[in-house]
């Protein structure tokens, strides 16, 4: 149902955690690269590029065995010049290379809903109540660990829209330190913001994959339930478009945006970024039927033009174009507490 189904998926609003293991505001040198066990192999990822290598488990043994000032071996220093044209040579492994161990229990991705408050209204949104409620700073990191020792290498953070939640820049910072590649799902609103914008070039992002709306102001506004979101969402794309950051785009198509779809497409266009098309509506996470009525009946089920979805090259998951919510269905493992 996903476009890329995670193994994990968390909407946690609420928990009790008894015990702190980690402080948030213990930082680490940043890394350039990470070398991780993932779906039973072990690869060499850089955030913010797309470009990835594998290498063959004797040498991870020997990384994750190595003492951190060890200088960084030849076929590391060799892979990350031929892969990314940066040269290591000289360097130790760290803090440049952050080897993850191997928990060997093959969780490689999750998704987490870090809060399911939002600052749009849009009638077909499957979370139907929208609390401003999310984990404790303390818990977050909590979590993020539980998340690394499961062996998550990608991770989604959303919402609600994940950029209006309050510890949004603190827990970007932690998942990012710990050594996860980090997707977000947002509505574009917050992404002009100075201060996202730095945190989102300073520890880039794998994808930033921002919600369209509508191709005009009048059809957007009206499918976000909230005046003003399309220059929200303009200049929300426009700042990280010119910041360099990876953007996709997800066209929602509703009843109220329909007639647009050529408009969209033409945006993504414009400023070269890859679009996904999401035509079918579902219920809501309670069951309830309230969001159907927004569904395109141009575009009912099965009537739209569900096509592969192109997935970048270190991922595993497929899906069809469809409705986005995450399901029971899916398979995947869905905490809530
Ligand atoms: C819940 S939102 C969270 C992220 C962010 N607030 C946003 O709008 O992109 C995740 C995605 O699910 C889509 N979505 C919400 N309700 C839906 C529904 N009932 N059916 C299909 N997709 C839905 C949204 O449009 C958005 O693309
Ligand atoms: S779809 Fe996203 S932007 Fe719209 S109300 Fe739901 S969480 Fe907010």
């Amino acid at each position: 149902m996903r476009r890329d189904r995670p193994d994990i998926m968390i909407s946690i609003v609420r928990c009790q955690v008894g015990f702190l293991t980690a402080s948030y505001k213990r930082r680490t040198p940043m890394h350039e690269f990470i070398v991780s066990p993932y779906m039973g192999r072990y690869v060499m990822v850089k955030p913010g590029s797309k470009a990835g290598a594998t290498m063959p488990a004797h040498r991870y043994r020997d990384l994750v065995g190595a003492a951190h000032d060890a200088p960084a071996p030849i076929w590391l220093t060799a892979a990350a010049r031929e892969a990314w044209g940066v040269r290591l040579d000289g360097k130790p492994i760290a803090p440049s290379v952050l080897v993850r161990a191997d928990p060997g229990l093959g969780y490689g991705r999750a998704s987490w809903e870090v809060n399911l408050g939002c600052n749009y209204e849009c009638p077909h949104c499957y979370l139907g109540v929208k609390k401003f409620e999310g984990l404790e700073m303390e818990d977050r990191v909590k979590l993020l660990h539980t998340l690394r020792d499961a062996g998550v290498l990608w991770l989604q953070l959303t919402g609600g829209e994940p950029m209006v939640d309050r510890l949004f820049v603190e827990t970007y910072e932690a998942a990012y330190d710990l050594g996860m590649m980090i997707t977000l799902l947002t509505n574009g609103s917050r992404l002009s913001l100075p201060r996202v914008l730095e945190l989102l070039t300073k520890r880039p992002p794998d994808r930033i994959t921002v919600s369209v709306y509508g191709g005009t102001e009048k059809s957007y506004d009206r499918t976000t339930g909230r005046q003003g979101a399309y220059r929200l969402f303009t200049k929300g794309i426009t700042a990280a478009h010119r910041a360099g950051l990876p953007l996709a785009l997800s066209m929602i198509v509703t009843q109220d945006n329909a007639d647009e779809v050529g408009l969209m497409r033409g945006l993504a266009e414009r400023i070269g970024a890859p679009m996904d098309e999401y035509t079918n509506m579902v219920p809501t996470i309670y069951g309830g039927d309230e969001t159907l009525p927004a569904q395109s009946t141009a575009h009912s089920c099965g009537s739209g033009r569900p096509s592969p979805v192109a997935t970048p090259g270190t991922r595993s998951s497929m899906s069809t174009r469809s409705a986005r919510r995450p399901s029971a269905k899916s398979g995947a493992n869905r905490t809530s507490t």
